[in-house]
C-alpha cells in the first residue's frame, strides 16, 4: 500500500476543492493506502525568489523559513502525489503556486514520489477552463517521469459546497480507490 500526500490548494475550509479531495482520500484510504493532507489554510508559504540559495546550500535549506521548511518533509515521504486546486484566473491558486515554485530546490530529487494526480474545480460552466492547468499537469509529469494517477475536475460550482450531490465526487472516490 502507498503514503499518499493530499495538497489541498484552496484558502476556502470546506470549499469545494477539500470536499472532492475528501472523496478522494475516503477512496484511497478504503483500499488501505496511508494519507495524508497538507492545507494551504493557514500556512505561510513565501513565493520562490529565485536566488537558488537551495542549490548552493549542502542540505539545500531554503533562505525563507516558513512552513515550507513541513513541507519537504511530507512530501519527501509521499509514494504519490496529489494537487487538487480550485481555478484562480485559468492557473492554480497563488498559495498553492507558492508551494509548487518553491519545490524548484534539489531537496526534491530526496523526494520518492512517482506518481501525481489532479483535482480541480471551477465555477464556470465549461471543461475548458481546466486546460491550462491541465496542460501544466501533463508537463510535470512528463519533465519528472511521473506516472499520471488521474485526473477529476468538477466544472459549475461557484460558491462553498455546490459541489455536494456531483457525480463526480464518486469519481474522486473511484479515483482515490485505483490509485
Ligand atoms: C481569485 C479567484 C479567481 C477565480 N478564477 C476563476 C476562473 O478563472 N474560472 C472559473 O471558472 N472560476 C474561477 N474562480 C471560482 C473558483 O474556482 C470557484 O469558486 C471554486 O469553487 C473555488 O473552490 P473552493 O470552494 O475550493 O475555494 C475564481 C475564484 C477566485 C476567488
Amino acid at each position: 500500500m502507498k503514503n499518499i500526500v493530499v495538497i489541498v490548494g484552496s484558502p476556502r475550509k470546506n470549499g469545494n476543492t477539500e470536499l472532492l479531495a475528501d472523496a478522494f482520500i475516503e477512496g484511497a484510504r478504503s483500499v488501505g493506502n496511508t494519507v495524508e493532507k497538507i492545507s494551504v489554510i493557514g500556512k505561510k508559504i513565501g513565493g520562490c525568489i529565485g536566488c537558488n540559495a537551495c542549490y548552493r546550500d549542502a542540505e539545500h535549506r531554503c533562505i525563507q523559513h516558513d512552513d515550507m521548511e513541513d513541507c519537504y518533509k511530507r512530501l519527501s515521504a509521499a509514494d504519490i502525489i496529489v494537487i487538487a486546486t480550485p481555478i484562480y484566473f485559468y492557473g492554480v491558486s497563488s498559495q498553492l503556486k507558492c508551494l509548487i515554485d518553491r519545490l524548484h530546490n534539489p531537496i526534491r530529487s530526496t523526494f520518492k514520489v512517482k506518481k501525481l494526480g489532479l483535482l480541480a474545480v471551477c465555477a464556470d460552466e465549461s471543461e475548458s477552463v481546466f486546460d491550462s492547468v491541465i496542460t501544466m499537469y501533463r508537463s510535470v509529469l512528463s519533465y519528472f517521469s511521473l506516472a499520471d494517477g488521474g485526473v477529476v475536475t468538477v466544472y459549475g460550482v461557484p460558491e462553498k459546497g455546490d459541489i455536494a450531490g456531483n457525480p463526480k465526487l464518486k469519481a474522486a472516490e473511484e479515483m482515490g480507490r485505483g490509485i
